[in-house]
């Protein structure tokens, strides 16, 4: 276990980050928006084989927030999270407010690239452009060697990727893998918002996802993949989700729509329970 220290303000920070780098020391960074669990403590193990020294960053984005999504209820639970950060191998969290990051203009500047058209982007075309605009000034700031991403939010993660080599950042972007409940369930802080009947109902999406990936390659032989989509999707709406913004076959590595020659493949979806929207993928 390290002593964990705090830092709230990027000047500060700056003289840590330089006393590290005069040791030779690796830094990994480990960007979260707080509301920590089991997954974001992966992230930092597994990013403990890679780097010498962590950081953590907490903060609830409000880029990546539209007008009317849910900004002001965002789990925030900071005492928790700082006594959960204190049994890992985290030596830094970094908590900064929204003016570190943006100054006076709360605005997202940067625009993401083509993997982010799609999907995601569909229900809500502002998500990540705040997303690349606040990871990229947590690079900036942080200055970190690596940093890690969970596959959770998979076109999340490719665009990260993509950002990283279309400004030359030389920094390693690693993935992490989902962890689940153990009724399969994918960990999100925002599974704080189900209830009792909503958190039964959430289960059977990973459940209908995996059939789904069992049968994918006869039903392709078969050449009844739309079937395949159809009965997920009539599975998914039987079983009680409120809508189905996407559950999709894409090519892993470029989300386009795969093609016969495609090896590398990844089913993602989205839905939604009332007014929560859960999201899961897995590979094919
Ligand atoms: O995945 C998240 O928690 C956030 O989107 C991130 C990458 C920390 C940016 O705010």
């Amino acid at each position: 276990m390290m002593s964990l220290e705090v830092y709230t303000t990027s000047e500060a920070l700056s003289f840590k980050l330089e006393e590290w780098r005069q040791a030779g020391m690796k830094i990994g960074l480990v960007p979260t928006m707080g509301a920590l669990h089991e997954g974001h403590l992966s992230l930092i193990e597994t990013m403990s084989v890679r780097a010498d020294k962590i950081i953590v960053s907490l903060f609830v984005n409000p880029t990546q927030f539209a007008e009317g999504e849910d900004f002001d209820a965002y789990p925030r639970s900071t005492d928790d999270d700082l006594r959960k950060l204190r049994s890992t191998k985290a030596g830094i969290v970094f908590m900064p407010d929204a003016s570190e990051i943006y100054g006076d203009a709360i605005t997202a500047s940067l625009k993401a690239g083509n993997l982010a058209e799609g999907l995601e982007s569909e229900t809500r075309p502002h998500f990540f452009s705040g997303v690349v605009t606040v990871v990229h000034k947590l690079f900036k700031l942080c200055q970190p060697d690596a940093a890690i991403f969970g596959e959770k939010d998979y076109q999340q993660l490719l665009v990260i990727k993509k950002m990283v080599s279309d400004h030359d950042m030389r920094i390693e972007i690693l993935q992490g893998t989902t962890l689940r409940e153990t009724d399969g369930l994918a960990m999100s802080s925002r599974n704080a918002y189900l209830n009792d009947s909503q958190r039964k109902t959430a289960i059977n999406l990973n459940k209908i996802m995996r059939d789904f990936c069992n049968d994918y390659h006869s039903a392709r032989e078969l050449n009844r993949l739309p079937s395949l989509e159809g009965e997920a999707i009539r599975k998914l709406q039987e079983v009680g989700f409120t809508k189905i913004d996407y559950l999709t076959v894409r090519d892993a590595d470029t989300l386009q729509t795969p093609n016969t020659e495609t090896k590398n493949l990844r089913l993602l979806a989205a839905v939604r329970l009332g007014e929560i929207r859960l999201i899961d993928n897995c590979a094919i």
